[in-house]
């Protein structure tokens, strides 16, 4: 870790974990200057889903919830920025204390609850961006008391489609009762038949067809990581990230480890690549994969890419490693690539799948 990475995460963690992720958007809103300078090589290039993505980094879900600083993000050295989750209406999410920093396993629980400021303000933040360059994907979900989930998703798609560069439908976080359950075959076949009739009425009218992502969970059994694959192949779903938090506790040393919430960080590492893995080998070469869990150096994003994935996020790594986090992973991987004589990290996709498809989830 840099001085002045180590300097930061000492003062924000003097705040309690809300507070110190507020401040941190507020600094990057200020543009707060940051020692050294993203690196780019045309070897980390990587051209999906009809999109030009500059290194295969990206910032998940969950930091910017409101779209208040992709392009900071961007600067940042990530090759694209992932915002929201957002809901059509604003919601002000579970009661603090919601987010817990299990420092000994270098992780965090959170039961946030979707917390956002809706579609509307949002949207206004993306129209000002209009533009810019720079991929930016937008993360929708439903509020927690809609009477009709599926249609919040159609909604955001109708909002977003135009303003992002792809959508994520996250059906995954473990802070909305129920919402796990979208998840299962029949409930999951009819969301992505309506979301995937709305992109194409959506592309009809904009002549740009929005790629839509799905975001998993990593605690599902084989089979259900069966039913998934067949429908996103089915409804002819772009891609899929694999994973959000997990409700599991696998072996942790912090006293904060029996807080009621999602798990990520370090300890999901193993078991998100895992799900990764085995859905890499259901889906085939051709469906895009995002690797995201546990994430916190240039090894553990290579290995993302060995398990199958083609592009990697993260959130939890940078809140123990500090902002020049992700300008040293893209730097740590454009240096792989060069020693390896390796001209795009898709020669290593999946070089490793076996190793981690094969094992078995508890
Ligand atoms: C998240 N995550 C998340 N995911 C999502 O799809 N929508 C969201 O709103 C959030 N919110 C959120 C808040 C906080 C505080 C955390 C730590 C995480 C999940 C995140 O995008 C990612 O999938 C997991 O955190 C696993 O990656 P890391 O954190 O281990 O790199």
């Amino acid at each position: 870790m840099s001085l002045f990475d180590t300097l930061g995460r000492n003062l924000l963690f003097t705040f309690d974990p809300e507070t110190a992720h507020g401040l941190s958007i507020r600094a990057l809103r200020c543009g707060v200057p940051l020692p050294g300078r993203a690196v780019s090589s045309p070897r980390l290039r990587v051209s999906l889903c009809g999109l030009d993505f500059p290194n295969p980094l990206g910032m998940a879900a969950g930091y910017d919830k409101n779209g208040e600083v992709p392009d900071a993000l961007l600067r940042l050295g990530f090759g694209f920025a992932e915002i929201g989750t957002v809901t059509p209406l604003a919601q002000s999410g579970n009661p603090k204390p919601r987010i817990f920093r299990l420092t000994e396993d270098e992780a965090v629980i959170n039961r946030l609850g979707f917390n956002n400021e809706g579609h509307e303000r949002c949207e206004q933040r993306l129209a000002a961006r209009a533009g810019r360059p720079g991929i930016v994907g937008v993360n929708i979900g439903a509020n927690k008391d809609s009477a009709d989930r599926i249609g919040d998703y159609e909604l955001g798609v109708k909002r977003f489609a135009r303003h992002a560069s792809y959508l994520t439908v996250n059906i995954s976080s473990p802070n909305t009762p129920g919402l796990r359950n979208m998840q299962a075959r029949e409930s999951l076949a009819e969301l992505l038949s309506r979301v995937m009739a709305a992109r194409d009425a959506e592309a009809a009218r904009l002549g740009r067809k929005t790629p839509i992502f799905l975001k998993i969970a990593p605690d599902l059994h084989e089979a259900d990581l069966e039913d998934i694959a067949a429908e996103v192949v089915e409804k002819g779903v772009e891609g899929i990230i694999v994973s959000n938090t997990t409700i599991s506790r696998p072996h942790l040393a912090s006293s904060q480890r029996n807080e009621t919430g999602g798990l990520s960080g370090k300890p999901l590492f193993a078991r998100s690549t895992i799900v990764l893995a085995k859905m890499r080998r259901l889906l085939g070469p051709d469906v895009a994969i995002i690797g995201v869990g546990g994430v916190n150096s240039s090894d553990t994003a290579l290995e993302k890419i060995r398990a199958g994935a083609d592009l990697v996020q993260l959130y939890t790594g940078m809140i123990y490693a500090g902002p020049t986090m992700p300008a040293r992973i893209v730097e740590g991987m454009a240096r792989f690539a060069e020693a390896e004589g390796i001209s795009s990290l898709s020669e290593i996709r999946g070089a490793r799948l076996a190793h981690w498809a094969d094992r078995t989830l508890d």
